[in-house]
């Protein structure tokens, strides 16, 4: 069986990018994948600094490059700032990177985005696609980027546009079709 984890580059209470999160992962779990959500919270680490690496790493960081490396598969849902990656994705992103497991050559990596504008946060994703690609990441074609993020789910949490969700749909058969693991 393939494994996979799920993460949200927003910790905020009521975050869409958790909505859409949560529904990539059922999705997932749909299509025959054994899945981890993993909470951000859950894996606090300070702000990167590189006087903070011989001494100071966290325990967080080589615990999730230590999931990074064995999942198949992993789906990031992570909004975009000032048309950048947020905070707490590209934190995350750098403390992971600099461990030694070969953290970002086993899996595929699927990306979403939702953002309160219309354009659904797509270059916020493109940063992101281009941090992962730079430290060797293998990232699907299809990137999910929803907008508005007010009136894209419905109360169950799917979306709600049918052009969004073929893209679901065209991005989880991708995840299942080019990542290792079991059929
Ligand atoms: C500091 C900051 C910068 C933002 N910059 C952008 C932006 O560049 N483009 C955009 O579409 N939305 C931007 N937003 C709005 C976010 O898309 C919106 O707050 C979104 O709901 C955040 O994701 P979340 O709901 O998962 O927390 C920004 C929000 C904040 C707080």
């Amino acid at each position: 069986m393939k494994t996979a984890i799920t993460l949200c580059g927003s910790i905020r209470k009521g975050s869409y990018n958790e909505i859409l999160r949560a529904h990539v992962s059922g999705r997932l779990r749909a299509a025959g994948a054994a899945v981890e959500d993993i909470d951000l919270g859950d894996y606090p680490m300070p702000i990167f600094n590189e006087d903070l690496e011989a001494d100071h790493t966290p325990e967080a960081a080589g615990i999730l490059a230590g999931k990074f490396a064995a999942a198949d598969i992993i789906f990031i849902a992570s909004p975009e700032y000032n048309s950048g990656v947020s905070p707490l994705m590209l934190n995350t992103i750098t403390w992971i990177s600099r461990q030694k497991q070969g953290q970002f050559r086993h899996a595929v990596f699927g990306l979403g985005a939702v953002s309160s504008g219309k354009y659904g946060a797509i270059v916020g994703i493109y940063h992101l696609r281009d941090a992962l690609l730079k430290v060797g990441a293998l990232v699907t074609p299809t990137l999910l980027g929803v907008g508005p993020a007010s009136d894209a789910f419905d109360a169950e949490g799917a979306p709600r546009e049918a052009g969004i969700q073929r893209k679901v749909d065209a991005q989880v058969r991708e995840l299942m079709a080019f990542s290792r693991g079991g059929a």
